[in-house]
C-alpha cells in the first residue's frame, strides 16, 4: 500500500502555513483575453484549492515590461484591469481554503519579435542574442537591466497588496532571468555577466528589490538547467557550480528554490552519487540548506513537452516520489498535467482513492475547467 502521509504534512515557508505538500504547477493556459483575468480563470484556480491543492502557483502572469510576452492571452500582472480581475481569483481561493502566488514573468528573447499585448515593444535580453546564440539587438545599459529587475518586484508589491500568500519569480527554461543565468545568451562583461555568480546577479537583484517592496511575502523563485531550445544544457556542470549559482540566490534572501526537472526521479548529477541520486532539488537543498520543490510527470509515465505535440500520458506510481519527499530530499512537490486535467487530484490522494487518478488526456489542453 502507498504511504501518502508525506504529502499531507504541514509545511511553512516565511510565516505561509500550507496544509500540505501539493503544489499546482505554474501552467500558461493562454485563457486570458486582453490579459484580464475573468470569471472562468477565477473557477479555474478556486476548483484547484477546492481540490486540496496547497499551494496553487499561477500561470505565467506578465510583469509591466511591454516587451515581456508573446500572447496577448496570457495574463498581465499590472494594470487596474488585470489587478482587479487578480483581486478575484485570491479571494476565491481563500474562500476555497487555498493558498497561491503569482508565477511572475518576462519570456525575454524566447518571444517573438512583433508578437504579444504590445507587437512593437521591443524584446528585452542580457545581450541582445537570441536563444540560438545570435546578436539581434545592441545589449541593454545598466539602468535598462535594472528596470527589468524592478517590474519584478513592482509586481510583487501588488501581489502583497492584493492578498496574495507568496510570490514566484520564472527564473526557469530559457526566459528572462535565466538567460542571465545561461552563457549563450548573458555576453555582459559588467556586474550582470561573466562568472556563475555575476550570471546569478540580476536574479539576485530582483530578490533583493522584490523583498524591499513585499517584505511579509514569502519569495520563490523557480529555476532550471534545461533549455526551451536545448534539454541537455546545463548552467552548473557539477555540484562546485551548482553551489556557486545558487549561493547567491541564497544569500539575496529567497526563501525556496522551486527546481525545474522534467521528470522527477532523474538524478541531477548521477556520476557523483549514482542512478537513484539526488536529484536536481535534492542537490540544492542539500547545497543551500533551503526549502526546495520538486517536478516533473509526478502520478504519471512520461514527460511534460510531449503535451504539446499532442501526446496523453499514462498514470504513474507516486512511490518512489513520496519516499523521497518523507526522507526530506524535497520539501514540495509540484504536479502540473495532472491538476490540469483533474482539479481533485490532490483530494483523490488524501482519500487513498489511487485507482481514481486517470491516464492524462492530451485533450486536456483544450478544455478549461
Ligand atoms: C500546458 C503547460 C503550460 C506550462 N506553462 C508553464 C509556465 O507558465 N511557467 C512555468 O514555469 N512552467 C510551465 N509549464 C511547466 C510546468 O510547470 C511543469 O514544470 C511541467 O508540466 C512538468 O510537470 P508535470 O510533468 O507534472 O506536467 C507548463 C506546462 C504545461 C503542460
Amino acid at each position: 500500500m502507498t504511504d501518502i502521509s508525506p504529502l499531507f504534512r504541514p509545511f511553512r515557508l516565511h510565516g505561509m502555513e500550507l496544509k500540505n505538500r501539493i503544489v499546482m504547477a505554474p501552467m500558461t493556459r493562454s485563457r486570458s483575453p486582453g490579459g484580464f483575468p475573468n470569471d472562468e480563470n477565477v473557477a479555474y484556480y478556486a476548483r484547484r484549492a477546492a481540490g486540496e491543492v496547497g499551494l496553487v502557483l499561477s500561470e505565467g502572469t506578465l510583469n509591466r515590461r511591454k516587451g515581456a510576452s508573446n500572447d496577448a492571452n496570457i495574463p498581465l500582472f499590472w494594470g487596474e484591469q488585470a489587478l482587479a480581475g487578480w483581486k478575484r481569483v485570491i479571494d476565491a481561493v481563500h474562500a476555497a481554503g487555498g493558498k497561491m502566488g503569482p508565477q511572475i514573468w518576462h519570456q525575454g528573447m524566447s518571444r517573438k519579435p512583433g508578437t504579444g499585448h504590445f507587437p512593437d515593444a521591443p524584446c528585452d535580453g542580457p545581450s541582445g542574442i537570441t536563444l540560438q546564440g545570435k546578436k539581434v539587438a545592441d545589449e541593454p545599459s545598466e539602468a535598462e537591466v535594472l528596470d527589468m529587475a524592478q517590474a519584478y518586484a513592482d509586481g510583487a508589491s501588488d501581489a502583497q497588496r492584493l492578498g496574495f500568500d507568496c510570490i514566484e519569480l520564472h527564473g526557469a527554461h530559457a526566459y528572462l532571468i535565466d538567460e542571465f543565468f545561461w552563457e549563450r545568451t548573458n555576453q555582459r562583461t559588467d556586474r550582470f555577466g561573466g562568472s556563475i555568480e555575476r550570471r546569478a546577479e540580476f536574479a539576485a537583484e530582483i530578490i533583493r528589490r522584490c523583498r524591499a517592496a513585499a517584505g511579509r511575502l514569502p519569495i520563490i523563485i523557480r529555476i532550471s538547467q534545461w533549455k526551451s531550445v536545448d534539454y541537455n544544457a546545463k548552467v552548473a556542470v557539477n555540484p562546485e557550480e551548482l553551489e556557486r549559482w545558487v549561493r547567491v540566490l541564497a544569500d539575496a534572501g529567497v526563501d525556496a528554490i522551486h527546481c525545474s526537472q522534467r521528470r522527477i526521479l532523474e538524478p541531477e548529477f548521477p556520476e557523483v552519487d549514482g542512478p537513484r541520486g539526488l536529484n536536481f532539488a535534492g542537490w540544492v537543498k542539500k547545497l543551500t540548506g533551503l526549502p526546495t520543490i520538486s517536478v516533473g510527470s509526478v502520478g504519471l509515465t512520461s514527460e511534460f513537452t510531449g503535451a504539446f505535440r499532442g501526446e496523453g500520458s499514462a498514470a504513474g506510481k507516486l512511490d518512489e516520489t513520496l519516499e523521497r519527499l518523507d526522507r526530506g530530499e524535497f520539501d514540495l512537490v509540484a504536479v502540473g498535467r495532472a491538476v490540469l486535467q483533474d482539479p481533485e487530484w490532490a483530494l483523490k490522494v488524501k482519500q487513498g482513492r489511487l485507482d481514481d487518478l486517470r491516464d492524462y488526456d492530451a485533450k486536456a489542453l483544450q478544455t478549461y475547467y
